[in-house]
């Protein structure tokens, strides 16, 4: 048999794997759903076993299991290790979902669930490439799979696993497939990943909420406050205005600039895909280096003061914003957490008081082109897509990559099938029928290739 007739004869039955996990709401941001956490881990060591695997357990971390998996051929091969997350996104607000977040559905050539890209999909994917190729008789090398629970709120508890486990998790490269590509007639392979930093900020000014008529204007509102210390954070060229933010960042060369400008970039669509008039962000730059490689500061959530119907005339006590930067490699986290800190800190005017919590963050991450596998995944994807995939670096952060280079010295091949359009931790994510398939196609003809 061909890979393109397995992929055909088993399609149904790859749909209904990936809907099985898509079922369990495995949301790793809400406490309530820890044991479907459990459950999904569990599903995905029958899933893994029944596809090939010799060996597929879950394994304990400090928070949500991980699973591990393997498949190994002989040790004189080389051994590809795959790595994905089960966990997903809260899908609020749920109201805005045209079918059930957690049913899956199929409309319009799509599959509709929350994960149905970000990362079930993409992991069945991997996992159903796999399965092909070893049908196929094209696997060539040891595979491992390692799934963690925890992406989605910083994998904050596999770096000990991996520093625990450094023996098992011994591999030449790591193939990960949680990225997206520039558009669905661009394919493309992911070679820079940014980092990120994320601060919770409380802001109190009077001791209680205020009548706004008896005391506005004569003491400080920290709404208002909050407001004028956030748009300082950024100037009117676009800029990062915290003092040493930029001190880090490596200017992106002439020659990537020039590859950049060459992606077949429609920013028109781009506007009218997200039903914006007019573009924003750095002066001097191009919005594909903006959200790519260039920083970004954005507040992520912001609350306070009277929500309910109708008006109430009052003037609150208290002020909470969600914050986040994105990095770009060499921006260490740690570095730019206290800038933003002590800069907050000094900026803030005397009549409020300001407490700053940094709650996570990553580094970013540059994949080589010249690594072997990195060849091989650009081969696989030519076949299956009938292009070469263009290397492109994207704005989105997978904090774990950088730790796995740190502690297991493994360098990562992105090679990812989202979309922008699929709508990841948005309402309604969805993942194109076809592009599951040429996925799966991609990383069966990987598998060919690698060796
Ligand atoms: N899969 C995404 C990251 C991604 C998506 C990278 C598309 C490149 C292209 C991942 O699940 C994710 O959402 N990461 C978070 C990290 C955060 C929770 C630390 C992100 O980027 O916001
Ligand atoms: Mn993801
Ligand atoms: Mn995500």
């Amino acid at each position: 048999m061909s890979v393109k007739t397995y992929i055909q004869e088993n399609r149904e039955r790859f749909l209904e794997e990936l809907f099985s996990l898509i079922r369990i709401p495995s949301i790793s941001a809400k406490h309530e759903h820890k044991h479907d956490m459990i459950t999904c881990a569990q599903r995905w060591t029958k899933i893994l076993l029944s596809s090939g695997a010799d060996k597929a357990v879950v394994m304990p971390t400090e928070g949500n299991p991980v699973v591990y998996a393997e498949k190994m051929i002989s040790p004189d091969v080389p051994t590809v290790l795959i790595y994905a997350h089960y966990d997903v996104m809260p899908a609020e607000p749920l109201e805005l979902w045209k079918s059930n977040p957690f049913e899956p559905e199929i409309r319009d050539g799509r599959i509709w669930a929350r994960g149905a890209d970000d990362d079930k999909g993409q992991a069945m994917i991997q996992v159903k490439g796999f399965e092909t190729a070893l049908k196929e008789g094209l696997v060539n090398c040891n595979v491992k799979f390692i799934f963690e629970g925890e992406e989605e709120i910083g994998s904050p508890s596999l770096e000990a696993f991996c520093k625990q486990h450094k023996e098992l998790l011994k591999a030449d490269v790591i193939l990960v497939s949680d990225t997206s590509m520039v558009s669905p007639d661009i394919p493309s392979l992911t070679t820079g990943l940014r980092g990120i930093a994320y601060w919770e900020v409380e802001i109190t000014g009077p001791n209680r909420d205020l009548h706004s008529g008896h005391f506005g204007g004569a003491v400080a509102n920290p709404i208002n406050t909050l407001c004028k210390l956030m748009a300082q954070m950024t100037d009117a060229d676009g800029r990062i205005t915290i003092p040493g933010f930029y001190d880090d960042v490596e200017e992106v060369s002439q020659a990537e600039r020039e590859m950049i400008a060459r992606i077949p970039f429609d920013e028109e669509k781009y506007k009218v895909s997200i039903g914006v008039e007019e573009l924003s962000g750095e002066k001097g730059y191009s919005t594909l280096e903006r959200n790519s490689c260039r920083p970004s500061f954005d507040l992520c959530g912001i609350w306070g003061g009277y929500q309910g119907e109708g008006s109430k005339t009052v003037l609150p006590s208290k002020v909470y914003a969600k914050v986040s930067t994105r990095l770009v490699p060499h921006q260490d986290y740690h570095t730019i957490a206290k800038l933003f800190e002590d800069n907050l800190i000094k900026i803030a005017p005397k009549s409020v008081k300001v407490k700053v919590t940094f709650t996570h963050g990553g580094q970013g991450y540059v994949c080589p082109i010249d690594l072997p596998a990195y060849k091989a995944a650009e081969k696989a994807m030519g076949i299956a897509f009938g292009k070469v995939p263009l290397a492109v670096r994207r704005g989105g952060s997978i904090p774990i990559i950088s730790t796995f280079e740190q502690v297991l010295g493994i360098k990562t091949v992105l090679m990812g099938f989202g979309l922008e359009q699929n709508a990841i931790h948005s309402p309604n994510e969805s993942m194109m029928l076809d592009f599951f398939y040429k996925g799966i196609e991609s990383v069966a003809e990987f598998y060919r290739e690698y060796r």
